[in-house]
C-alpha cells in the first residue's frame, strides 16, 4: 500500500478488505488518506446542510415492527432487477471522479460492486472511459449517469459508446440542473483534480481543471418530456429519471416515457431544507403504483435504512458517499466491505422480522410517526465514548489457560 500522485494530488492504490463496525466510521477514517478540498467535496451538502442530515435522522420517522414468529431462517437478499441477477439490493449510486479517492478510479469502483453482487452506476463526470470500466466488469451488470448536455452531439457520443459498451439503462439526473449552493467548495476553491473522460474525448485539454459551477454550466438546464423521448431513442436502453421528489414529477417522468424513477434528493447536495427522501417515497411509490421500478437513496447508512426503503416501494437502494471512503480506504476490496457491511446489518433485520426474500420486505409492518428523532451514535461509539474509568473491581485479572482441557486456572 502506497499513495501515488496524479499531478500532485495523493490517490490511494490500496486494495483491501475493512473491517468496520458500521459504515459511518469511514467518514472519520477516511480523511488519513484524503486532501481536505477532496473531503469536503464529497462529505458536503448545500447551504446549511439540513437535507444532508435529515436524509439519514428521518429513517427515525419509520419504525419497524419485530416478528418473531415468521418461521424462517438464512434470509437471502438476493434480487432480480430488470432481469438483472444481484446479491443485494444495495447498489452503487453515480459518483463523479472516483479518482479523488483512488488511482483505479471508477475501474476499482466497479471491481468492488462485482465482488459483492450490487449493481455499479457510472457517473458522466467518471475519470476512467465507459469500455475502461466495461472491460474491467466484464458480464457484471452496470448502468449509466447521464447529465445532459446543451450540446446534443456531446450526448449521442456519450449515449452511442455506453450502449456500445453494455451498460444496461441510464438514469438521467433532473435534480442537478445547476450545483447546489455548496459552502465547502467555495471555501476551498475545489477543481475536479483528475481529469474527466468524457470531457477530455470531447473537449481535449478544456476538460481538465474545472470546477464543478463550470461543469454545471455546460449542462443543460431545461430537462422536459421531450428530452427523455430522445434520449430513449438515441441509446436504446431503459431510462430512469433521476431526482424526483413529488408525485407531480413522477406522474410527468411516467407521461414522457420513463422506464424507471430514482427517489433522491442528490445527498442534500442540491436544494437544501428540502425534504428527506424517505419522507417522501411513500407519496412517490404510490403515485407510480408498481408501474415501473424505483431507485431510492440519500442518506442511507444502516442495513435498516435499506430495509425501510425496501418496505416503502423501493426495488434497489443507492448508497453514495459510504462506498466512495470504502474506495479511498481499501480500493475494490474496500467498495465491496461496505456493501456487505449494509447486507449483514440488513440481513439481521430481516430474521427479525420474518422477511426470508427481498420480496417479503414489502410486506413488513411498517409504522409512522413522525417525531424528530436525533440520531445520536449509541452509547458505545467511539465519538461519544469518554475513557473508561479504572478501578480495582473492574479490572480484569491475568488468566493462565490450561489449553488441553480450556479450563482457566487463576
Ligand atoms: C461527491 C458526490 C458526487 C456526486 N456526483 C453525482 C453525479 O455525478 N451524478 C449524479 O447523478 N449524482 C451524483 N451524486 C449524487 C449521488 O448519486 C447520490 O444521489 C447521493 O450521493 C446519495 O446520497 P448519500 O451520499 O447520502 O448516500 C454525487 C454525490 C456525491 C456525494
Amino acid at each position: 500500500m502506497m499513495t501515488v500522485y496524479f499531478k500532485g494530488f495523493p490517490q490511494s492504490d490500496r486494495n483491501e478488505d475493512l473491517k468496520m463496525v458500521n459504515v459511518d466510521e469511514l467518514e472519520e477514517k477516511v480523511k488519513q488518506v484524503m486532501p481536505e478540498a477532496a473531503y469536503y467535496y464529497i462529505a458536503s451538502g448545500a447551504e446549511n446542510e439540513w437535507t444532508w442530515r435529515n436524509n439519514t435522522t428521518a429513517f427515525n420517522h419509520f419504525q419497524i415492527v419485530p416478528r418473531a414468529l415468521g418461521n424462517i431462517d438464512h434470509p437471502s437478499t438476493a434480487t432480480n432487477f430488470m432481469g438483472l441477477d444481484l446479491q443485494t439490493p444495495v447498489m452503487i449510486s453515480p459518483i463523479a471522479c472516483h479518482g479523488i479517492a483512488h488511482q483505479d478510479a471508477e475501474v476499482a469502483t466497479a471491481l468492488g460492486a462485482k465482488a459483492a453482487g450490487a449493481l455499479f452506476t457510472s457517473s458522466t463526470y467518471a475519470n476512467r472511459s465507459v469500455e475502461d470500466i466495461a472491460a474491467a466488469a466484464g458480464d457484471s451488470p452496470r448502468f449509466f449517469q447521464l447529465y445532459l448536455s446543451k450540446d446534443w452531439k456531446f450526448n449521442e457520443m456519450i449515449l452511442k459508446a455506453v450502449k456500445a459498451a453494455g451498460y444496461k439503462g441510464i438514469l438521467l439526473t433532473v435534480d442537478a440542473l445547476v450545483s447546489g449552493y455548496r459552502e465547502a467548495n467555495l471555501r476551498t476553491n475545489f477543481t475536479y483534480p483528475v481529469p474527466l473522460d468524457f470531457f477530455t474525448r470531447y473537449l481535449g485539454g478544456a476538460g481538465e481543471g474545472q470546477s464543478v459551477a463550470q461543469m454545471y454550466a455546460s449542462s443543460a438546464q431545461k430537462i422536459g418530456p421531450a428530452d427523455i423521448l430522445k434520449i430513449k431513442d438515441i441509446a436504446g436502453l431503459p431510462v430512469f429519471v433521476k431526482g424526483v421528489m413529488s408525485a407531480e414529477d413522477a406522474y410527468l417522468a411516467l407521461g414522457s416515457g420513463a422506464d424507471g424513477i430514482v427517489v433522491t434528493n442528490h445527498g442534500g447536495r442540491e436544494v437544501d431544507t428540502a425534504p428527506a427522501t424517505i419522507d417522501m417515497l411513500p407519496e412517490v411509490a404510490q403515485a407510480v403504483a408498481g408501474r415501473v421500478p424505483i431507485i431510492f437513496d440519500s442518506g442511507v447508512r444502516r442495513g435498516s435504512h435499506v430495509f425501510k426503503a425496501l418496505a416503502l416501494g423501493a426495488d434497489l437502494v443507492g448508497i453514495g458517499r459510504p462506498y466512495l471512503y470504502g474506495l479511498a480506504l481499501g480500493g475494490p476490496k474496500g467498495v465491496a466491505s461496505v456493501i456487505r457491511q449494509l447486507n449483514t446489518e440488513l440481513e439481521i433485520v430481516m430474521q427479525l422480522t420474518g422477511c426470508k426474500t427481498i420480496a417479503d420486505i414489502r410486506r413488513a409492518d411498517i409504522r409512522h410517526l413522525p417525531y424528530t428523532a436525533d440520531n445520536l451514535p449509541s452509547n458505545t461509539d467511539p465519538s461519544v465514548r469518554k475513557a473508561y474509568p479504572i478501578t480495582q473491581e473492574n479490572q480484569m485479572q491475568a488468566v493462565t489457560t490450561d489449553c488441553d482441557s480450556g479450563a482457566s486456572a487463576h
